[in-house]
């Protein structure tokens, strides 16, 4: 299995990555669903929707501000240095990711898409075009309003209830359908439409492998490798950085 991913790899013409919330979980980021998983102690329409935003924004800046802490002094671990290695050492290598924590950014890498957004700005909830840097620091005052016209600020993340970036969006979709190999990491493909990337790229006749140590909504098919360990252990040895395990 792993010999064969790592063939794969090194063969590929037209690779992608498309990660989710457990390529963060070695890093010491929790994820949404599964063992530990934050969905399972807060409610996502509370906390991640539009509506409970606007209905209640205290709670849900609290909830961001929780979330920014925890990703304070977060560095990228084993498994994001792994694919820094690999883009560089194929010259091209897209990076569609569903987290918005910038982990793949801070581990160098570039041509990432970040599909729901990112919790590094916040902007103004009415659009009168204030955006700012978001830091802890700048949170001392819960909810954050908008110096320019007074209204609530709101983080630079897709909600629940809003679409996702037109652009790229639709540039993940044109890789997956373009690809010959899909890495598919730390993600339950669940959440849609970025849990059809992978899908679109199976209906294309990619090879998929995937990175996660429990079975998701992926198919069983000559055309999905499953390998059911975890994304800093297992991304090293796939791209060459470390004979064994
Ligand atoms: N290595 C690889 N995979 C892991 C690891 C690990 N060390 N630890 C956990 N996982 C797997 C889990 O088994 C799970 O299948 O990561 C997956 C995380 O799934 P989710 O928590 O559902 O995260 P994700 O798929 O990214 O969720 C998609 O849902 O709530 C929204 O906007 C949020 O972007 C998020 C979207």
């Amino acid at each position: 299995m792993i010999s064969r991913a790592v063939e794969l790899i090194k063969k590929s013409t037209e690779p992608v990555v498309f990660t989710g919330a457990g390529m963060s979980r070695e890093s010491g980021m929790r994820t949404f669903r599964g063992e530990d998983g934050l969905w399972n102690e807060y409610s996502p329409e509370q906390l991640s929707s539009i509506s409970g935003l606007r209905a209640d924004p205290e709670i849900v800046w609290n909830w961001y501000k929780m979330r920014l802490m925890a990703g304070e002094g977060v560095v990228p671990h084993a498994g994001y240095r792994a694919l820094t290695y690999l883009q560089r050492k194929k010259g091209k290598l897209p990076v569609i990711t569903q987290n918005v924590d910038g982990l793949h950014r801070l581990a160098g890498q570039t041509d990432v898409l970040e599909i729901h957004g990112s919790m590094r700005t916040a902007s103004c909830l009415n659009k009168c075009g204030y955006a700012t840097e978001l830091a802890i620091d700048a949170l001392k005052n819960i909810p954050p309003l908008c110096p320019d016209c007074g209204a609530i600020l709101r983080p630079d993340i897709v909600l629940f209830g809003e679409p996702l970036p037109h652009e790229i969006i639709s540039r993940s979709y044109r890789l997956a359908e373009e690809c010959d190999l899909m890495v598919v990491i730390g993600t339950s493909v669940q959440v849609w439409p970025a849990a059809g990337i992978p899908f679109a790229a199976l209906d294309r006749g990619a090879v998929i492998i995937e990175i996660n140590p429990v079975q998701t909504e992926l198919p069983h098919s000559d055309n999905v490798i499953s390998i059911r360990r975890k994304a800093g252990e297992v991304l090293p040895l796939l791209v060459g950085l470390k004979e064994k395990i």
